[in-house]
């Protein structure tokens, strides 16, 4: 039974075994610090030359950065930090002595870590990301759960696009011709809330963008919810309170880690008391076109258009009611201006840029066919899911929201390809 450095402050005074990895060793000769990690955490064991036997101080001297192995040893508290806990070791024993490590603590370029990304994700700062990475999941699930969504999950081969077609993966499917990889579950969950009211799906999509920018991933996760009787403005209530859910979770849970990646949480403490801003999408042209972008109506919004009209504000905006011309085919049309649709993308601040997607969706069998062809889409792809709209029709919302550009946006992260354990770019499919 070994224990676990998360659990240490229970242990002050006790001996306990730890089993981790050698993160960082300083030593003078007669005292060496060991910076060991275990997953779970960081801490500093303390070796005393003479305190221990001969065989203890020889593997101390012999540990080189990485090498794994066990300790025994008292936990006490740090003389001087309080909450943070030290081991002073009794016995340490090698399980594997590392050769060289290629990640040192000079600066080294990202498309050298990129290359050893299977040996980055020790670095603190990855812990860190990862970590708050699975805590936005898990907010995600329980704040779904606590709304009376139930988890359920879309297939990844599918035999036509949700979004844009000129973004897919084809993949050859036996004798059935060319399958291409979800781009999202979207349509899928359309069908099953007929079956359970409200669902979610969580796993990986593919999109083949051509997108070379620090907000775009072929391979990403996506969380696509579906509710049945819920309309626009209920809709975007959803969004808001997930994203104010998974950012309370984030700031409960993750102290340690926004402090080692240096980031300051006080705008993310601040949105939590405030209502999101809805921005009708008109509006918002005609906000950055005064912003100085030169933006015109009918066009999609770019990442420094998106930067400019969160700027200023302390809360993310919903950026809802586009041209129907720009948008997919499923989107709602507007009751009171046809032009327009009831969907809404959701900026996060701090340059996130667009974290969220969702819409209202055509519940109109006529009308769903209608734009169906007008985007000249085969219509025999997308037969079962009109017939959706002839048995019990109802009106129903959803959205998708992008795991990674969350943990980016939350980690305050440069660039998504570290949010993701291994990313997948344009540029780049190994490691
Ligand atoms: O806005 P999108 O394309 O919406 C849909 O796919 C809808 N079918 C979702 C739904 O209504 N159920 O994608 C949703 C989100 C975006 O807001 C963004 O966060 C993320 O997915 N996203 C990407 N993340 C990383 N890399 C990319 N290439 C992304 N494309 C979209
Ligand atoms: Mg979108």
């Amino acid at each position: 039974m070994h224990t676990h450095i998360k659990d240490i402050s229970a242990y002050v005074s006790k001996e306990v075994t730890l089993k981790g990895w050698l993160h960082n060793k300083r030593s003078s000769g007669k005292i060496a610090f060991l910076e060991i990690r275990d997953g779970s955490g960081f801490l500093q064991i303390i070796v005393n030359k003479s305190d221990v036997d001969e065989a203890t101080w020889g593997t101390v001297e012999a540990l080189t950065q990485e090498s794994s192995f066990s300790v025994i040893g008292e936990v006490s508290s740090h003389p001087k930090k309080e909450g943070v806990f030290e081991l002073q070791a009794r016995t340490v024993h090698a399980i594997h002595i590392a050769t060289e490590y290629p990640i040192g603590n000079k600066d080294h370029g990202p498309d050298f870590l990129m290359n050893h990304r299977h040996l980055w994700v020790r670095s603190k700062k990855q812990w860190a990301t990862l970590r708050i990475r699975d805590v936005i999941e898990t907010a995600i699930h329980d704040y779904l759960h606590s709304e009376a969504f139930v988890r359920t999950d879309s297939p990844i081969f599918t035999p036509s696009a949700c979004e844009d077609t000129t973004e897919l993966f084809p993949v050859p499917y036996f004798d059935l011709g060319e399958a291409y990889l979800s781009q999202s579950g979207q349509l899928y969950l359309e069908a099953v809330i007929a079956g359970l009211g409200r669902c979610y799906d969580f796993g990986p999509v593919f999109r083949a963008e051509k997108s070379v920018t620090r907000r775009h991933l072929t391979e990403f996760w996506m969380m696509d919810a579906e509710a049945a009787f819920v309309e626009h403005d209920e809709n975007m209530d959803t969004q808001e309170g997930l994203v104010k859910a998974i950012v309370k979770m984030c700031l409960e849970r993750c102290q340690v880690e926004f402090s080692i990646l240096e980031r300051d949480t006080s705008a993310l403490q601040g949105l939590l008391e405030k209502p999101f801003e809805r921005l009708m999408y008109k509006d918002a042209i005609t906000r950055l076109q005064s912003l100085g972008s030169d933006i015109k109506f009918g066009e999609d919004l770019g990442n420094d258009d998106e930067g400019l009209l969160t700027k200023e504000s302390p809360v993310p905006v919903f950026i809802h009611k586009w041209p129907k011309d720009i948008k997919p085919f499923y989107m709602k049309r507007d009751a009171e201006d046809e032009t327009l649709v009831c969907n809404n993308d959701l900026i996060g601040i701090e340059g996130a840029g667009e974290i969220i997607g969702g819409s209202q969706r055509e519940d109109d069998y006529d009308v769903l066919m209608a734009r169906i062809k007008e985007d000249g889409l085969e219509i025999e792809d997308y037969a079962w899911y009109s017939e959706l709209r002839k048995y019990g029709s109802v009106p129903h919302s959803g959205f998708g929201l992008g795991l990674e550009r969350m943990v980016r946006w939350i980690a305050g992260s440069a660039h998504i390809r570290e949010t993701i354990p291994f990313p997948r770019l344009v540029n780049r499919i190994r490691p």
